[in-house]
């Protein structure tokens, strides 16, 4: 029976998905979260499509086992790779930061080309620029796995971004007027990437607008935690929790508990998953 004051799960490859948390915060402020940052195999961006489909696999399967009452697929490559064929088999609801950011996106096209930023795994998934090109938008999709490390090590707003930034986009279509910025990291980047494209184009922050859909439909479900207490946001890590919280502060994060999740208690729960 799905439980209004049960946590809504959250899970990334590492630090990145804190973004959501942080927009689901906002939106939600009385939900308590459980995040799983599964930092130990970190970066999933560069990493085989199937083996972030397994990942995504295991992280869900941990998160029914916590008793979430839905679960938000936080990272891009993880929803990319992993939806929507994961959600059929979880028996909570399942959302990923693809549709959201691909209905922004058409929200605020104004009739010229989209642009879709992402990791290696995102961009060849095509699961963006499909669905923009079954919406008839011509679109253009560009790996640019240099932007983590960057906006990692704090050179978001730095010349080295921008330079990075130029390379990954000197061919991008003329009519360019909205880019999606397919990444958890690249938010941070929205400054370095706005001074390049001009005022003309407009970037979409995935991490936003999933928070909207999920508090739409969590709170038509009558899944909304009624408070009045704020609520609590716990963080599972399968790395080095000091790390963790090194790195969430690049992200301008919301402190929590850290806790280790040895990689194979992720694995055990994956072997019970039931569809
Ligand atoms: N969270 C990942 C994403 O949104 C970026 C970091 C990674 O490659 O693991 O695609």
């Amino acid at each position: 029976v799905p439980n209004a004051l049960a946590p809504i799960g959250v899970f990334d490859s590492g630090v990145g998905g804190l973004s959501v948390v942080r927009a689901l915060r906002r939106a939600l402020p009385h939900d308590d979260v459980l995040y799983l940052g599964d930092t130990a195999r970190l970066p999933y961006g560069s990493k085989p499509l199937a083996m972030v489909r397994g990942f995504a696999a295991e992280s869900a399967a941990y998160l029914v086992d916590q008793r979430v009452k839905a679960i938000v697929v936080a990272c891009n490559s993880a929803s990319a790779a992993a939806l929507p064929a994961l959600a059929e088999t979880i028996p909570v609801p399942v959302w990923g930061v693809v549709e959201p950011g691909v209905a922004a996106a058409l929200a605020a096209r104004r009739g010229g080309a989209v642009g879709v930023l992402g990791t290696t795994a995102t961009i060849e998934s095509n699961a963006y620029q499909s669905r923009l090109g079954r919406a008839g938008v011509p679109n253009w999709g560009r790996a640019c796995p240099l932007f983590v490390p960057i906006v990692e090590e704090r050179l978001a707003d730095t010349p080295i971004a921008a330079l990075v930034a130029e390379h990954y986009l000197f061919d991008r279509p003329a009519d360019l007027d909205t880019v999606i910025l397919a990444c958890t990291h690249y938010p941070a980047l929205a400054p370095t990437l706005g001074r390049l494209l001009g005022e003309r184009v407009q970037l979409v922050d995935s991490a936003e607008t999933t928070a909207q859909v999920v508090a739409s439909e969590l709170r038509s479900a009558g899944l909304v935690a009624p408070g009045p207490g704020p609520g609590r946001v716990r963080h599972l890590v399968t790395g080095d929790t000091d790390v963790f919280r090194h790195t969430a502060a690049a992200l301008d994060w919301l402190a929590g508990e850290v806790s280790p999740l040895p990689l194979s208690e992720l694995a055990r729960s994956r072997s019970g998953v039931r569809a």
